[in-house]
């Protein structure tokens, strides 16, 4: 482990001076300087420096040569749920033979499919897993992640889940946080008393994560044949008086006033966002709650895509995240979300990079330490291999792009 590393001779390195204060919206969003032949230089795992290569610093631990390369911030992917027992590739060849993903989830797949296989795991093997995904990720340019639970759907399988990402979280190289989803789906015991699963969740599960300080935010699957806006407002409020803010699905399936309810009760994100109208769009242009899109779910389950561009144009606060889950989204992998926010939602790459970097650090609360290029912030960095520009990234989607992912003082070397 190096205590200082030195960059030398980058392509380019895309960088925000002064570290924004809020997240970036309409043309802030698409400004990106680009410091060309420049060096980086981190000590004690934090940007010490970045300027002209002939200003650098002659010594460091270890020297890197960048040349040719680009050097970027590792993504900040706000929205996944790697914590899992088991793939559903079955349900997805049904999908093939024409059933939806809400037909599936009626028939007991599904969420509920999940959470049967994870209740049945030991607190060990799902560890396992998801750490196995964690460094899947970590090596695909994930730099700081947020990761769900919502699979358990009891209260020892939820509290199971949520000990399962404070253990992550404890020996991560990147941050994780931790949010509560226990209103994912009504699980089969109280299919005819819903009131019931919603206090087991406001009298037994919330007070036990409270105590336990097992959960940074709430989370409620508010749509079509999940939880009403009503509940899901009445969740929210629960949430709140344990101190969690909120972070909602909302949208995905239906239009059907989730957005309302997460900016009425200062959601920090609302995600998804498929299936979203002129009024929601203005509601999320003046308010503060980052609207995260997760294009690789709608290319999955081949459904609409969340309108990227009105919603910058119109002014709202936008985050990119994979939502890296076995059901609607079986992909960690940043870089295809970047090429979906650009050829499917008409993001320009700068606009891409920034808001899967800077605005999904704000929609963790993780943005004083990570989501930019600034001196001060810890050096999660992306070096790629030779490519000729930024917008290349996107633009040759199939081909993986990173050399090296820097996380403070370790340098993962990717592709060599
Ligand atoms: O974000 N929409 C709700 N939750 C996940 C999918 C969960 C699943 O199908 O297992 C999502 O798409
Ligand atoms: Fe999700």
């Amino acid at each position: 482990m190096a205590r200082s590393i030195l960059l030398r001779r980058a392509n380019a390195i895309f960088h925000h001076d002064a570290a924004p204060k809020q997240p970036l919206r309409r043309e802030a969003l698409g400004r990106l300087p680009a410091l060309s032949a420049g060096y980086l230089l981190i000590e004690d795992g934090r940007i010490a420096a970045y300027g002209p290569d002939a200003e650098a610093p002659e010594r460091a631990d270890l020297i890197i040569d960048a040349q040719d390369r680009l050097v970027l911030p590792c993504w900040c992917d706000s929205h996944t749920h790697i914590v899992y027992a088991a793939s559903r590739e079955g349900e997805f060849i049904d999908r093939l033979h024409g059933l939806t993903y809400e037909e599936i989830a009626e028939r007991g797949g599904g969420i509920l499919n999940s959470a049967r296989k994870l209740q049945e795991a030991s607190e060990d093997a799902l560890y396992e897993q998801a750490f196995h995904r964690l460094y899947e990720v970590i090596r695909f340019g994930t730099g700081a992640i947020e990761i769900k639970s919502g699979y358990g759907l009891t209260v020892e399988s939820e509290l199971k889940m949520l000990r399962v990402i404070r253990r992550l979280r404890e020996t991560a190289p990147i941050p994780v946080r931790a949010t509560f989803l226990g209103a994912h789906a009504i699980p089969k015991a109280y299919k005819s008393d819903r009131q019931g699963y919603l206090n087991l969740i406001k009298q037994e599960m919330l007070p036990r994560i409270h105590d336990q300080g097992l959960a940074d935010y709430i989370d409620v699957f508010c749509d079509q044949g999940f939880f009403t806006p009503e509940e899901t407002a009445d969740l929210l409020e629960a949430g709140d008086r344990y101190g969690l803010k909120a972070k909602i699905h909302v949208n995905e399936l239906a239009n059907s006033g989730g957005v309302q309810v997460g900016v009425t009760h200062n959601a920090l994100s609302v995600d998804h966002l498929e299936r979203i109208g002129e009024d929601e769009i203005g509601l999320l242009s003046t308010s503060k709650t980052i609207g995260t899109l997760l294009p690789s779910c709608a290319f999955f389950l081949n459904i609409p895509y969340a309108p990227g561009r009105a919603l910058i144009d119109t002014g709202a606060a936008v985050a990119l995240a994979t939502d890296y889950n076995p059901g609607s989204t079986p992909s960690g992998k940043m870089s295809l979300v970047l090429s979906l926010a650009c050829i499917k939602m008409r993001l320009t790459p700068e606009e891409a990079v920034n808001a899967a970097t800077l605005n999904g650090a704000f929609a963790m609360e993780l943005d004083e330490d990570y989501g930019s290029i600034t001196v001060g912030k810890r050096a999660h960095l992306i070096v790629t291999r030779p490519v000729p520009s930024l917008a290349f990234l996107p633009y040759a989607f199939g081909s993986d792009h990173i050399a090296k992912v820097v996380l403070g003082n370790e340098v993962i070397d990717v592709t060599g």
